[in-house]
C-alpha cells in the first residue's frame, strides 16, 4: 500500500449538520450473527470500512452469501448455527481486533481448522487474552511467537462451558467466550470486573439467543439456534467523538450530529468533555434498533483540564486520541490514569499520543497507565500516526487549533473505520488535504 498523508491547518467554524458512519462494533456483530442465524437478514446503516468489510469477505468464504443491494446495506443468507464451510485459504482480518477475537471464539467451536490473519498493526496484538479462557472451554489455538497472530484454530474439538472472570476489561475477550459458549456443553457464564460493551448480548437476544445479562455479567447455555434478524445500524459514537471535540476546540464552532448511538457503555467521552465545559446537547433522544441514539448538537466553549474518572475509562477506551486533543485545548492539565489497554490498541496509543502532542509543543508526562497533558498553545509540526486510524484523526483535529501546518503520516488506515472522513471534515470546514 502506497503511504498516504495529511496536510491540515486552521479551517473556518465548524458549521452543518453531519451523517456519521454505521457503527463498527454492532456492524461486525451484526454481520457475524447473521450468518450463523436460520433465515435472510438485512443489516441497514452497516459501516463500509475497511474492518467491517474484511469480516463480510471471511463470511464470503466461509461459504455465507451475502448481498449488497446498496451501500452500507447487507441482506445476509444465514447458515445456521452448524452452516459454515472450510476453506483452507487464511481469513485475512485486516486491522480489526475484533473481527479476529470475535472470529477465533466462533471458530474453535467448528468441526474445521482455520487460519486468521491479519495487518501489521493487528499482528502485533496480543492473543492470550482470547486463546487462554478457549483453551478453558477445550479449544485448541495455536498462536505465533509470543501470543501474536496468526491464529491457527484446530477445529473438532468438544467445548464445555465455563465460569469465567476477565482479566483486562474488554468486550471482545466477552465476547469471543460467548460465541464460543453458543457451541459448548453446558453453560457459560463471563464476569467483568468493569462492564464492556454489550452489543454482542443484545444482539443475541435479538437473534433469538436467550441470554442473562445485565452490566458487568453475562449467562449463555451451548446448544441454541440464531434466528434471522433486521439490524438497524446507529452512527458510531467514536467516530462523532472527533467532530464533537473539533467543535468544542474551534471559536464560533457548531455542529450537529444526527442518530448518533449512545449506548452508555460507549459514552464516557461525553461525560468527559462535560466535565470539561463542553457544550453538547442531546436532541431528538429515540430508539433505533434496540439502540439509544440521539442528534448531538455541539458548540464551541471553553475547556478546563480535568482528571479523567478511572470507572469511565472502559466506557471511553476508543475515544483517548481525540480526548487528548481536548485536553491540549483546555485550560488547565488533564489527567488519566488506569488506561494501560490504550498501549495494546491499533498502536501504543499513550505514546503515539504524548509524542504527537510533543511534536506540537506541548509537555506530555507520560506513565505505565496514562498521561498528564499540559495544554499550550500548538505550533504545526510532522506527526506520526503510525498506522493507527484514531491516531491520525485526532491530529487533523489537533491541527483544526495549531498555528502552522500539521503533517500526519501513513493515515490510509482511516477506511478501516471512517471511510470520508476528510470529505466530511472539509465539508464541516476543517482545512485537511492530501500530502
Ligand atoms: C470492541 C471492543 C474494544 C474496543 C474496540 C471494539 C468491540 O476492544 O477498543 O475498538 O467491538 O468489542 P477491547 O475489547 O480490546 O477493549
Amino acid at each position: 500500500m502506497t503511504k498516504q498523508d495529511w496536510i491540515a491547518s486552521p479551517g473556518s467554524p465548524l458549521r452543518g449538520e453531519l451523517d456519521i458512519p454505521g457503527d463498527k462494533s454492532v456492524s461486525h456483530r451484526a454481520v457475524m450473527f447473521a450468518a450463523l442465524a436460520d433465515g435472510v437478514s438485512k443489516i441497514d446503516g452497516f459501516l463500509e470500512g475497511e474492518d467491517t468489510r474484511a469480516t463480510a469477505a471471511i463470511f464470503s468464504k466461509l461459504g455465507v452469501r451475502i448481498e449488497t443491494p446498496s451501500a452500507s446495506q447487507r441482506i445476509v443468507h444465514g447458515v445456521g448455527i452448524d452452516g459454515l464451510q472450510a476453506t483452507s485459504e487464511p481469513l485475512d482480518c485486516g486491522n480489526a481486533g475484533t473481527g479476529m477475537r470475535l472470529l477465533a471464539g466462533l471458530l474453535a467451536a467448528q468441526r474445521f481448522d482455520s487460519v486468521l490473519i491479519g495487518d501489521a498493526s493487528l499482528s502485533k496484538r496480543p492473543m492470550r487474552r482470547i486463546t487462554g479462557p478457549l483453551a478453558k472451554m477445550g479449544a485448541r489455538i495455536d498462536t505465533g511467537e509470543g501470543g501474536l497472530p496468526p491464529l491457527r484454530i484446530h477445529g473438532g474439538q468438544a467445548l464445555h462451558g465455563i465460569d469465567y472472570t476477565l482479566e483486562v476489561a474488554s468486550a471482545q475477550v466477552k465476547s469471543a467466550l460467548l460465541l464460543a459458549g453458543l457451541y459448548a456443553e453446558g453453560e457459560t457464564i463471563v464476569r467483568e470486573p468493569h462492564p464492556t460493551r454489550d452489543y454482542t448480548e443484545r444482539m443475541l437476544a435479538a437473534f433469538g439467543v436467550e441470554i442473562e445479562f445485565s452490566p458487568g455479567f453475562a449467562r449463555l447455555r451451548g446448544g441454541q439456534r440464531l434466528r434471522a434478524a433486521d439490524i438497524a445500524v446507529p452512527a458510531d459514537f467514536s467516530s462523532a467523538a472527533f467532530f464533537l471535540v473539533a467543535a468544542s476546540i474551534v471559536p464560533d464552532s457548531q455542529l450537529r450530529l444526527r442518530a448518533v448511538g449512545l449506548n452508555p457503555r460507549r459514552t464516557g467521552l461525553l461525560t468527559a468533555l462535560r466535565m470539561m465545559g463542553a457544550d453538547i446537547r442531546e436532541e431528538n433522544r429515540r430508539e433505533h434498533g434496540g439502540e439509544v441514539v440521539a442528534d448531538l448538537v455541539v458548540n464551541h466553549a471553553p475547556l478546563r483540564g480535568i482528571e479523567v474518572p478511572q470507572a469511565l475509562v472502559p466506557d471511553m477506551i476508543d475515544e483517548f486520541p481525540v480526548l487528548f486533543v481536548a485536553a491540549a485545548c483546555a485550560d488547565g492539565p488533564t489527567v488519566v490514569r488506569g488506561a494501560a489497554e490504550l498501549r495494546v490498541k491499533e498502536s501504543d496509543r499513550l505514546a503515539a499520543m504524548a509524542n504527537g502532542l510533543r511534536a506540537l509543543g506541548l509537555r506530555v508526562d507520560e506513565t505505565a497507565d496514562g498521561a498528564t497533558v499540559f495544554p499550550g498553545p500548538l505550533h504545526g509540526g510532522s506527526i506520526d500516526s503510525h498506522g493507527d486510524h484514531r491516531i491520525a484523526m485526532a491530529f487533523a483535529v489537533a491541527a483544526q487549533r495549531a498555528v502552522g501546518e500539521v503533517r500526519v503520516d501513513d493515515i490510509a488506515n482511516v477506511a478501516t473505520s471512517f471511510p470520508g472522513f476528510d470529505t466530511l471534515a472539509t465539508g464541516a470546514g476543517f482545512a485537511l488535504r492530501n500530502g
